[in-house]
C-alpha cells in the first residue's frame, strides 16, 4: 500500500514543495521517516502515532516507511506532522485518495490530535497557488494568514478527526478573510512632542519621502534617539505587495503577532551594540533565521550608538545598504535574504560626546577622537545619503508648551511625495539607477554649476554626486515641483556635508 500527499518546507525564506510518500508493507510493526529530516522531523513519528490513535483512526501495525522528497533537501520543523498523518491514512485506506488531489497539507499535531499553528503559512500558500494547487489544508489558527492569498482555497481544521470526517462529509468550509486591520501606531512618539529641531525634522521627512539613509551625530541628549524612534510614526503604510513580503518574513520567523495576520505598517527595528552578528545579519547553522536587517525589510533599521558596534559588523552593512539584500554564506550553500530598509544611525562625535559642541568643551584627546570616528570607514560613510549634525536645543525651546506639527500631517505629505515618485518612475528616488537618473533627474545649468563647484570644494565622490541628485529630486517632489531647481540642489548638498572629521 503506497500513497503520497504534498506539503511544503521553507529554505531560508524560500518555500519548496515536498512530496510526503508513505509505503506500508507486511512485516514487523515499525515506523521510519527518511529524506533528510532533522531531529524535529523525526519527533513527528511520536506525535503522529499518538494523534492518529487519539483521533479514533488506525495506526496500522505494519512496516511503515515515510519518505520526504526531494531527499537531498534538509527539512526541519513540526509542520510535516499533518501531511505524514494524512499520507498514512491514505495509504492504509482510511480516507479516499481522490480527495487529496491538488491539495497541500501543513500543520503540527498535538498528541490528542489537535492541529497547532505553524510558521511560514503565507509564503507556503503563495507557493502552493503558484504551483497549481487548488486547496491548502492547515491548522485553524493559521487560517487568517493563509486566506490573505487570493486564488486558492484555504480549508482550516482544528483537529485531525475533523479533517478525517471532512473527507467523507465535506463539512469543512473554505476560510475567507477580509482584512480591516490598520497599521498600529505607537502614540508615545509623535513629532508634535519634539520641541524645536525643525531643520532635523525636515531632513527626516525628506529621508522618509525618498527612502534615503541617514546618520545623525551630535552631543548626548540632543534628541538623536528620540528623533529616530519618532521616525517610524511618519512612515506611510505598506502597499499590498510590500505587506505580503513583510508578512511572509515575520511568518517564517514566527514573529507575527497574535491576531495580526497581515503586517500593514512599515517595520522599525532598533538595534543595540550588544546584539550578535547573527541576530543582526541573519544566519544559523541548521535553521536559517532572518536577522534584524531582514526583519526591517521595507521599513527602518535604527543603529543607535553606531560607533559602539564592531567595525566588522558595520562593514558588513555596506552590501545591504546598496543591494537591498544580505547574502548568508553557510558551509554547504549560500542564501540571499531581502534587506531593503532605510538605515538610520546615531552616534556621538567622540567618546565624551562633546567634540564640536558650541557650549561644552570636549575632554577627548585628538587620538581618542580619531579612534572613535575611524570606526566608520570611508566606503561605509559614502553609502549614507544624508548626514544630520545635531545640537542641543535652547532651554527656552524645551519649556515651550506649543505642540509642533503632528506626525500624522507629515505622514500625509510623505505619502503624497512617494505617490508622485511611483507614478513617474515606478520606484522611490533612492532606487533610481543609470539611465533612469538621466531621464527623471534633469538638472538645469545653474544646478549643474553649483554641483560642480561643491564637488571640487567638498571632495564629493561620484557616488556622493549621484546621491545629491536623488535627494534634490526628493526635495523637489516634496513641494510637488516638476523640475529640480538650484535651491533643491543647494539643500541636498547641505545634507551631504559630514562635519564629523
Ligand atoms: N527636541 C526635543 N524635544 C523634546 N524632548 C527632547 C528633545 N531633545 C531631547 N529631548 C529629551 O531628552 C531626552 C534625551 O534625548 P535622546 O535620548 O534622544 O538624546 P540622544 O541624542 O540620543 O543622546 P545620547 O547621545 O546620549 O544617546 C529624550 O528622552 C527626550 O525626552
Ligand atoms: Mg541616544
Amino acid at each position: 500500500m503506497h500513497d503520497k500527499v504534498f506539503s511544503c518546507t521553507i529554505c531560508g525564506l524560500t518555500p519548496k514543495i515536498i512530496e510526503v510518500e508513505t509505503d506500508i508493507q507486511n512485516g514487523l510493526p515499525s515506523f521510519s521517516v527518511v529524506g533528510l529530516g532533522d531531529a524535529s522531523v523525526q519527533e513527528s513519528k511520536e506525535r503522529v502515532r499518538s494523534a492518529l490513535k487519539n483521533s479514533k483512526a488506525q495506526f496500522p501495525p505494519l512496516r511503515k516507511t515515510v519518505n520526504l522528497a526531494p531527499a537531498n533537501m534538509r527539512k526541519s520543523g513540526p509542520a510535516f506532522d499533518l501531511p505524514i498523518a494524512v499520507s498514512i491514512l491514505a495509504a492504509s485506506g482510511q480516507i479516499p485518495k481522490e480527495k487529496l488531489q491538488e491539495s497541500l497539507f501543513i500543520g503540527e499535531l498535538a498528541l490528542n490530535g489537535v492541529l497547532r499553528k505553524v510558521r511560514g503559512i503565507l509564503p507556503t500558500v503563495i507557493c502552493a497557488r503558484d504551483n497549481g494547487f487548488k486547496k491548502v489544508y492547515l491548522p485553524a489558527s493559521n487560517a487568517d494568514e493563509g486566506a490573505l492569498v487570493e486564488g486558492i482555497e484555504i480549508i482550516p481544521a482544528s483537529n485531525l478527526r475533523a479533517l478525517i470526517d471532512h473527507f467523507y462529509k465535506n463539512n469543512l468550509r473554505p476560510h475567507k478573510y477580509f482584512s480591516t486591520i490598520c497599521a498600529q501606531r505607537d502614540s508615545i512618539y509623535d513629532f508634535k512632542f519634539i520641541k524645536g529641531l525643525e531643520r532635523e525634522k525636515r531632513i527626516l521627512e525628506m529621508a522618509a519621502a525618498g527612502k534615503h539613509h541617514v546618520l545623525m551625530h551630535g552631543p548626548p541628549g540632543s534628541g538623536k534617539t528620540l528623533l529616530a524612534r519618532t521616525f517610524q510614526t511618519i512612515l506611510p503604510d505598506l502597499d499590498k505587495q510590500e505587506s505580503m513580503e513583510v508578512t511572509s518574513i515575520y511568518s517564517v520567523a514566527g514573529l507575527l503577532p497574535e491576531r495580526v495576520p497581515l503586517v500593514r505598517s512599515a517595520p522599525f527595528r532598533e538595534i543595540h551594540p550588544s546584539a550578535t552578528e547573527k541576530a543582526i545579519l541573519g544566519g544559523g547553522s541548521v535553521n536559517l533565521s532572518p536577522g534584524e536587517i531582514t526583519l526591517a525589510h521595507k521599513g527602518v533599521v535604527f543603529f543607535d550608538e553606531l560607533s559602539e558596534f564592531p567595525v566588522s559588523l558595520i562593514e558588513s552593512l555596506r552590501k545591504p545598504l546598496e543591494d537591498e539584500t544580505i547574502t548568508i554564506q553557510r558551509t554547504a550553500n549560500k542564501t540571499v535574504l531581502p534587506a531593503d530598509f532605510i538605515f538610520i544611525g546615531a552616534m556621538n562625535p567622540c567618546s565624551c560626546g562633546f567634540y564640536g559642541d558650541t557650549e561644552k568643551a570636549c575632554k577627548c584627546t585628538m587620538a581618542q577622537i580619531t579612534r572613535h570616528q575611524k570606526k566608520l570607514s570611508g566606503p561605509f560613510l559614502d553609502r549614507i545619503d544624508i548626514f544630520v549634525p545635531m545640537q542641543r536645543i535652547k532651554f527656552e525651546e524645551v519649556l515651550k508648551r506649543r505642540d509642533s506639527e503632528s506626525s500624522e500631517s507629515i505622514r500625509v505629505r510623505i505619502a503624497k511625495a512617494r505617490k508622485l515618485q511611483i507614478e513617474r518612475q515606478g520606484k522611490v528616488n533612492s532606487k533610481l539607477f543609470g539611465s533612469e537618473l538621466r531621464k527623471y533627474c534633469v538638472l538645469d545649468r545653474d544646478s549643474k554649476e553649483l554641483l560642480k563647484e561643491a564637488t571640487y570644494k567638498l571632495h564629493i565622490s561620484t557616488r556622493g554626486v549621484i546621491k545629491i541628485v536623488k535627494i534634490a529630486r526628493t526635495i523637489a517632489d516634496a513641494e510637488n515641483a516638476k523640475d529640480i531647481r538650484v535651491e533643491h540642489v543647494a539643500e541636498a548638498i547641505q545634507y551631504r556635508i559630514l562635519s564629523l572629521h
